[in-house]
C-alpha cells in the first residue's frame, strides 16, 4: 500500500529545496498521531525516491505552534495491553525521521513557534535549527513534568548533541522551556531570526553552504561530548549523577527522572539505533504507569480547564483592569503590586504613611533589579514597570481605579474601615477584592455598600513566584464580579481556582490537616526526624514541622479558637485534634512559636537560618523505640488532606475536581506525582482507585482516629464504581 501524507505538505522550489509544511488539517496543532505517522513515512519514502532532484529539506509549520508533541489523550489510555502498539507507533515515526536525517542532504528545522516535546524532537532530527523569535515561543523537552521522557529520539539526540551532563541538566531532568534566545544561549538551536522570512532565508543559506550535511553523530570518528561511562575518568564521576538526583528528589516517588538518567547513560554506550530502543523501553514503562497518568491529568488537562475558564460564569463579556488600588503595602500588598504592574496594569499602592507605601514599592525595585541583572528583562521594561506603581497614603489618589485589592492586617474591623474610606472614591463599579487568608468573605462584604461586587482573592506568598490565586465567592457576590475576578487573575498570568465561602476556604483549611497530622505524630512519641522524612518521601516540597515553624505556631491556635467559637455558637461541638496539645505545650511551656520567634520545632541562628530539630522534642515528646509503619506516616498526611477535600466537595465549598487538584498542587504543595488531591484518590494503589482508598482510610481510622473515616460521598462513589471527574 502506498502511504499518503495528509498532515505534511510537500513544497518544492525550482532550486530543489523541499519545504515540509507541518499542517494537520483536522487539528489546531500538529501532534504525533496516526496520521502523522503515515505522513512522515510517506515523506521518507518520497525523499528517498526523489533524492536526486532534492538539494535540501526544511521542516516548518503552517500553524502557530511548530509542533505540539505526543497526543496526551491517547497516552492517558495506554495500559500494559496497548503498550506494544504505542511502542511500535513511536518506533515507526522515529525510523521515518531517521531515514530523512541520514539521506545525505541538509535538513533544517525552521521553528516558527513553540516546539516542545515532539516538536523539538523533530528539530533535533534536523542538522540545523533556526528559531523564530516569536513572543511566547518556547523550546525544550518538558516530558519529565508530565511523568514521561522524550522518546522520539529526544534522549538519544540531546546526549549526542551536548553530552550526558548538559543534556540531563539543561534539557531532560528539569524539562526547562526556553525562549528562542535562551535556547540559542544554551545550545538547543543554532540561530534565531526576527521574522519568518529571515528564518527561511537562514534555513536556505545553511542548505547552500552545506550541500552534503550530516548530523555530528553520523560522521566518522564522532565521540559524545564530555565522554561516556566507557571512559574511566567519566565513569569515576558517574555515581554522582544518581546521588544528586536522589538528593534532589528527596526520596519522592517520581519515576521519570530515574528512567531519563538510565536511558541517557545506557544509551550513550551503544550505537544510535540501540539507544533509541533503550529510550523507548524506558518510556513504555512510564507511560503505562499511574504516575504519568496522574501528572498528565493535573499538569495538562486540569490546568488547561482551570486556566481556560471552565469555572468562569458563561455569557459575561471579558474585561481588563486598567488601574488597580492595592491597600496595604506589606509583604502581600507589595507582591500583588509587582504582579499587577508586570502585567501592564497601573497600580496605586496605599499604606498608612507615604513612607510605608514607598517601602512596599521598594520590593518591586528589588525584583526588577534582580531580573535585569540576570538578563530576564531589560532596564527599559523594568523602568516602565516601576513607573506604573504610585505609592501613596492619600485615599484621593485612588480615583479612577477600576479594581481594589485589599491586603492590610488580618483584622475584620480594619478591613471594613479601609474599604469604607475608598468605596466612593474609586470607580463606581470597581471590583472590590480582599486578600484575606482566613476571614469569611460574606461577613467582610458587609463592610461595603456594593456587596455583589465584593469577592475574595487569596494570593500565596511570595506572590511573584506563586502561580495560584484562590477566588472566594461570598453569599452575595455576583456572577459579574466572579467573572471579572477571574479575568483579573488571568490578566496577571496567574491560575485561578474558584471556591465558595467557608472558614479557611479550600487551601488554608486543607493544609491545616497536613500540619496537624505531622504535629500529632510528634505528640504520639514518633521521632520528629522520621516525621520530616516521611513528608519529604511522600513528595511534599516542605517538610511538615519546618512548614509549621514558618507559619508560626500561634496561627493555628488563633484559627482554632475562632473556629471553635463559631461552631459552638451555632450549637455544634468542637472535636479537638491531637495536634492541639502539642502546639499548646510548644507555645505555653517552651515559648517556641516558630521561626519568627527564633525558636520552634527547629532551632534558628541569629541570622534566622534554620538549624537542627530542637533536641527538646526528643526529651519531652519522643517515646524511644515507638514507631509506626513508615507508609502510615506518609499516608496519614496525604489522606488527611484528601479526605477533607472530599468533605469540602460535600459541603459545596469546592465545585470542581480540576480546581481541587490544581489548587492543592500549586497552592499548598500537595505532591505533584499524585496529580492533585482528588486524582490521588482516583489513582490510589496503582490505579485501584476509590475502593482501595476507602478500605485504607478505614484501616487508618481504626489505627489513628475517627478523623480518617471516609466521608459518605467517597463511599458512595466507590460503591458505584465512579471516580472524581468534572462533567465537561
Ligand atoms: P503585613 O503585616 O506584611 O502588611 C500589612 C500592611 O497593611 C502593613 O504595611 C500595614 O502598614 C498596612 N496597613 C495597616 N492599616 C492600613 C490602612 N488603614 N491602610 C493602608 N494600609 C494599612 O501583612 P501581610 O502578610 O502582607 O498580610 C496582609 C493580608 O494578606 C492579611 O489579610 C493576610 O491574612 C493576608 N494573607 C497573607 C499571606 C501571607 O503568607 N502572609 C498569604 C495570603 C493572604
Amino acid at each position: 500500500m502506498r502511504l499518503e501524507s495528509t498532515t505534511i505538505r510537500w513544497e518544492q522550489d525550482d532550486s530543489g529545496i523541499v519545504t515540509l509544511v507541518l499542517d494537520d488539517p483536522n487539528q489546531s496543532a500538529n501532534t504525533m498521531n496516526q496520521a502523522f505517522k503515515d505522513s512522515i513515512a510517506a515523506i521518507a519514502e518520497r525523499v528517498e525516491a526523489e533524492k536526486d532532484s532534492i538539494r535540501g529539506i526544511i521542516y516548518t509549520s503552517a500553524k502557530k505552534t511548530f509542533f505540539a508533541g505526543g497526543d496526551l489523550k491517547d497516552m492517558m489510555k495506554v495500559g500494559p495491553a496497548e503498550a506494544q502498539q504505542a511502542f511500535d507507533t513511536g518506533t515507526a515515526i522515529k525510523s521515518s525521521l531517521r531515514r530523512i536525517e541520514t539521506l545525505g542532504k541538509p535538513v533544517v528545522a525552521a521553528i516558527n513557534g513553540p516546539a516542545l516535546g515532539g516538536g523539538y524532537e523533530i528539530a533535533l532530527a534536523s542538522h540545523h535549527r533556526v528559531a523564530l523569535d516569536a513572543p511566547g515561543s518556547k523550546i525544550g523537552l518538558p516530558e519529565v513534568t508530565l511523568g514521561l521522557l522524550p522518546a522520539g529520539g529526544g534522549v538519544t539526540r540531546t546526549v549526542r548533541l551536548m553530552g550526558i551532563a548538559d543534556a540531563l541538566l539543561k534539557v531532560l531532568l528539569q524539562g526547562t522551556q526556553y525562549s528562542p534566545r535562551r535556547a540559542l544561549e544554551n545550545g538547543l538551536v543554532h540561530e534565531v531570526a526576527a521574522t519568518r522570512e529571515e528564518m527561511l532565508e537562514k534555513a536556505r543559506a545553511f542548505i547552500d553552504a552545506n550541500p552534503a550535511s550530516q548530523q555530528p553523530w553520523d560522521k566518522p570518528g564522532y565521540k559524545i561530548p564530555g565522554g561516556t561511562p566507557s571512559n574511566p575518568k567519566f565513569a569515576a564521576n558517574l555515581p554522582a549523577f544518581p546521588a544528586n538526583l536522589k538528593k534532589q528528589l528527596n526520596g519522592a516517588p517520581y519515576p521519570a527522572p530515574r528512567n531519563i538518567l538510565a536511558a541517557a547513560v545506557e544509551g550513550s554506550q551503544v550505537d544510535f539505533e540501540t539507544a533509541l530502543t533503550i529510550e523507548a523501553r524506558y518510556f513504555t514503562e512510564l507511560v503505562t504507569g499511574q504516575t504519568a497518568k496522574n501528572m498528565i491529568q493535573a499538569f495538562f488537562f486540569d490546568l488547561q480547564a482551570v486556566n481556560s475558564g471552565a469555572n468562569r460564569p458563561k455569557g459575561i463579556e471579558p474585561r481588563q483592569v486598567r488601574k488597580v488600588a492595592v491597600l496595604g503595602a506589606g509583604m502581600m500588598g507589595a507582591g500583588i503590586a509587582y504582579s499587577c504592574a508586570r502585567a501592564g496594569i497601573e497600580v496605586v499602592l496605599r499604606d498608612v504613611s507615604l513612607e510605608a507605601a514607598v517601602k512596599g514599592k521598594g520590593y518591586s525595585e528589588k525584583l526588577c533589579a534582580e531580573a535585569v541583572g540576570k538578563g530576564r528583562t531589560t532596564q527599559e521594561k523594568a523602568d516602565a514597570l516601576l513607573a506604573r506603581i504610585t505609592p501613596t497614603a492619600e485615599a484621593a489618589a485612588l480615583a479612577g481605579c477600576d479594581a481594589v485589592i485589599e491586603a492590610v492586617f488580618e483584622d475584620p474591623a480594619l478591613k471594613h474601615k479601609v474599604f469604607q474610606e475608598i468605596e466612593t472614591i474609586v470607580e463606581r463599579d470597581a471590583l472590590l477584592c480582599s486578600n484575606t487568608s482566613t476571614l469569611p468573605i460574606t461577613a467582610l462584604a458587609e463592610g461595603v455598600e456594593r456587596q455583589s461586587d465584593f469577592i475574595g482573592l487569596h494570593f500565596f506568598s511570595p506572590v511573584d513566584k506563586m502561580p495560584l490565586v484562590e477566588i472566594i465567592k461570598g453569599k452575595r457576590t455576583g456572577e459579574e464580579a466572579l467573572a471579572r475576578a477571574f479575568d483579573l487573575v488571568r490578566q496577571i498570568n496567574k491560575t485561578p481556582i474558584v471556591v465558595n465561602d467557608s472558614r479557611g476556604f479550600f487551601t488554608s483549611r486543607v493544609i491545616g490537616h497536613f500540619i496537624n497530622e505531622g504535629v500529632a505524630m510528634v505528640g504520639e512519641g514518633i521521632e520528629p526526624a522520621s516525621v520530616e522524612q516521611a513528608a519529604a518521601q511522600a513528595g511534599y516540597p516542605a517538610k511538615v514541622l519546618s512548614l509549621m515553624d514558618e507559619l508560626t505556631l500561634t496561627l493555628p491556635r488563633k484559627i482554632r479558637n475562632e473556629s471553635k467559637r463559631a461552631i459552638e455558637e451555632s450549637g455544634g461541638a468542637w472535636t479537638p485534634h491531637p495536634a492541639e496539645a502539642v502546639i499548646d505545650r510548644m507555645v505555653d511551656e517552651f515559648g517556641r512559636i516558630g521561626r519568627s520567634g527564633g525558636a520552634g520545632f527547629y532551632e534558628y541562628g541569629e541570622d534566622g537560618k534554620r538549624g537542627r530539630l530542637w533536641p527538646g522534642l526528643r526529651e519531652h515528646f519522643t517515646k524511644p523505640g515507638h514507631t509506626i509503619p513508615f507508609e502510615d506516616m506518609q499516608e496519614r498526611m496525604l489522606f488527611s488532606e484528601a479526605l477533607d477535600t472530599v468533605r469540602l466537595l460535600e459541603e459545596g465549598v469546592l465545585t470542581s475536581v480540576a480546581d481541587a487538584n490544581i489548587g492543592s498542587i500549586f497552592g499548598i504543595g500537595f505532591p505533584g506525582w499524585t496529580g492533585g488531591v482528588l486524582q490521588y484518590i482516583n489513582g490510589y494503589a496503582d490505579g485501584a482507585g476509590l475502593p482501595a482508598f476507602v478500605a485504607r482510610a478505614r484501616q487508618l481510622a481504626e489505627r489513628y482516629g475517627e478523623r480518617f473515616t471516609p466521608p459518605a460521598l467517597l463511599v458512595e462513589k466507590a460503591d458505584n464504581g465512579e471516580r472524581f471527574t468534572d462533567a465537561r
